[in-house]
C-alpha cells in the first residue's frame, strides 16, 4: 500500500458546506413536504450577465472556425483578459499592478490552497479567526500546523482572534509571522478592514519580512467609497502582498469558474540560505507545470464584465444581491437580533439569540422555519455564538425566509 499525506487525518470535521449539505438532505429525507431555502453556502442564483452570455457564445463560435479555433491557452491567461483586469481592476484605482501579474485561474478558492506550494515548510502562518475554512485547512493539509486541539485550534497557527468590538477586523499580531492571511470584504463576518487599518499590516509585513495572503473575492460588494478594493491601494503592499481576486460573486461565475491571482514582481520569498527569491517566478513556474489554464470561453467571457455592457449588468447584479442583504438587516433588527456586514459583503453576520450556540442556532431554523445558514463555529472558535445568513438567493426566497424567521422569532 501507498503511504498517505498523513496530514489529512489531522483534519478535524467534514469541510464546513458538506457537513451542512448532509445536515439538510437528513431533515428533508424526515420531512419531505418541507420547503427549505438555502442561506447557506454562499452561491449566486441569478443568470449570468448578458455581455458575458454573449461573449461566450461567440467564443464558441470561434472555436467553430480553423482560422479563430483555439487549443491550449497560455496557462496564466489570455492577454486580453489579463490586461482588461491590469487595467479596470488596478490601473484606475492607481494600483502599480502589470498584465504579466496577473494570473488568471479556476477561482480563488483553488488559488488561496494552491498558493502554499511555492511556500517552504516551518513558516508561521497567522490566521484571523473566524475565517474562511479553505485557510486552515489547507495549511493543515500541506503540514504547516500540529494536531487540532480541544477548541478545535491547531497547533503551529498564529489565531488572531477577531471581536465584534472591532467590527470583526484584525490587527496585526504582536509576535512575528511569515504569511497571514487576510479578507475584506470579509467572508464570513461581512466586515471591511479601513485603510489604515490595511496600512498598519502593510507597515507590520515590511518590518518583519511577512508575506500577506489578501482576499478580495467580494470587492465589488464594497459600496463605501473609504474603503479600498485592492491591497495594492496601500503605498508599499507590492513588497509583501499576494492578491486573490474570483469572478464568482461578481459576474455569477460560481459554476463557471474563473478568478485570478496577483503576485507581483518585487514580493520576494527566501531560501535556507537567507538568498531571497521572486515569488512570482515560482508561481510562474508552478502554474505552468500544474495548469493548462481556464478555457477560452470563460475567459472570453470573464473579459465582457470590463465591457461598459458588462460593468453596468455586474453592477445591477451586486446591487440585487445587496438589496437582499437590506432586507435580512430590516428582519433582524425587527426581531432585535445584532447583524454585522451585509454593508460591503453580500454576508449577513448575526449574534444569535437567547444564547444558543450557533450549531443549536442552525438546528432551530432548520427545524422551525426551514431555512439554512451558516453556523458561525463552522469558520473558527471565535465565530462560536454568530450565525451566516448569505444574501446569494432569490428574492422571493428571501423575503419567504424573513417572514418565517419574523414569524418564529419576533416578540409580540
Ligand atoms: C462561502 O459560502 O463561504 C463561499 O461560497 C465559499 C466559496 O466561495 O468557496
Amino acid at each position: 500500500m501507498a503511504a498517505i499525506n498523513e496530514n489529512y487525518l489531522k483534519l478535524k470535521a467534514g469541510y464546513l458546506f458538506p457537513e451542512i449539505r448532509r445536515r439538510v438532505v437528513a431533515f428533508e429525507k424526515e420531512n419531505p413536504s418541507a420547503r427549505v431555502i438555502r442561506m447557506g453556502i454562499g452561491d449566486v442564483t441569478e443568470p449570468l450577465p448578458a455581455a458575458v452570455r454573449q461573449a461566450m457564445h461567440q467564443a464558441v463560435d470561434d472555436l467553430g472556425r480553423h482560422e479563430t479555433f483555439h487549443g491550449y491557452g497560455p496557462e496564466q491567461g489570455y492577454d486580453f483578459l489579463r490586461e482588461a483586469i491590469a487595467k479596470h481592476d488596478f490601473q484606475a484605482r492607481g494600483c502599480e499592478v502589470a498584465a504579466d501579474e496577473i494570473f488568471v485561474s479556476d477561482g480563488s478558492k483553488c488559488d488561496c490552497g494552491n498558493i502554499l506550494d511555492i511556500f517552504g515548510p516551518g513558516n508561521v502562518v497567522a490566521i484571523t479567526d473566524p475565517a474562511y475554512p479553505v485557510y486552515v485547512d489547507t495549511n493543515v493539509m500541506a503540514g504547516h500546523t500540529g494536531e487540532a486541539k480541544e477548541n478545535g485550534e491547531y497547533d503551529g497557527l498564529v489565531y488572531v482572534t477577531t471581536k465584534a468590538e472591532t467590527n470583526f477586523t484584525a490587527e496585526p499580531p504582536s509576535q512575528r509571522v511569515d504569511m497571514a492571511y487576510l479578507c475584506s470584504p470579509n467572508n464570513p463576518t461581512g466586515t471591511v478592514m479601513t485603510r489604515p487599518l490595511l496600512e498598519r499590516w502593510v507597515q507590520y509585513a515590511k518590518a518583519n519580512d511577512t508575506v500577506l495572503l489578501f482576499d478580495a473575492a467580494y470587492e465589488a460588494y464594497i459600496t463605501d467609497p473609504a474603503i479600498v478594493h485592492s491591497i495594492y491601494e496601500i503605498p508599499g503592499a507590492r513588497d509583501v502582498a499576494i492578491e486573490f481576486r474570483s469572478f464568482s460573486k461578481l459576474a455569477g461565475f460560481t459554476g463557471v469558474r474563473c478568478g485570478f491571482t496577483v503576485v507581483p514582481k518585487s514580493l520576494k520569498g527566501r531560501t535556507k540560505n537567507g538568498e531571497a527569491v521572486e515569488l512570482h517566478k515560482l508561481w510562474h513556474r508552478r502554474q505552468s507545470t500544474k495548469f493548462n489554464g481556464v478555457s477560452y470561453i470563460t475567459q472570453r467571457g470573464a473579459a465582457a464584465v470590463y465591457t461598459d455592457e458588462g460593468r453596468a449588468q455586474v453592477r445591477d447584479l451586486v446591487q440585487f444581491y445587496l438589496a437582499n442583504a437590506a432586507i435580512i438587516r430590516q428582519s433582524m433588527s425587527e426581531i432585535g437580533l445584532t447583524m454585522y456586514g451585509g454593508v460591503n459583503a453580500p454576508y449577513a453576520w448575526i449574534k444569535t439569540p437567547d444564547g444558543m450556540s450557533s450549531w443549536q442556532f442552525f438546528d432551530y431554523l432548520l427545524k422551525n422555519c426551514h431555512v439554512v445558514g451558516t453556523p458561525g463555529s463552522g469558520f473558527g472558535a471565535a465565530g462560536e455564538g454568530y450565525f451566516r445568513l448569505s444574501c446569494f438567493n432569490s428574492r422571493k426566497n428571501v423575503e419567504e425566509a424573513m417572514r418565517r424567521i419574523l414569524d418564529k422569532l419576533k416578540k409580540p
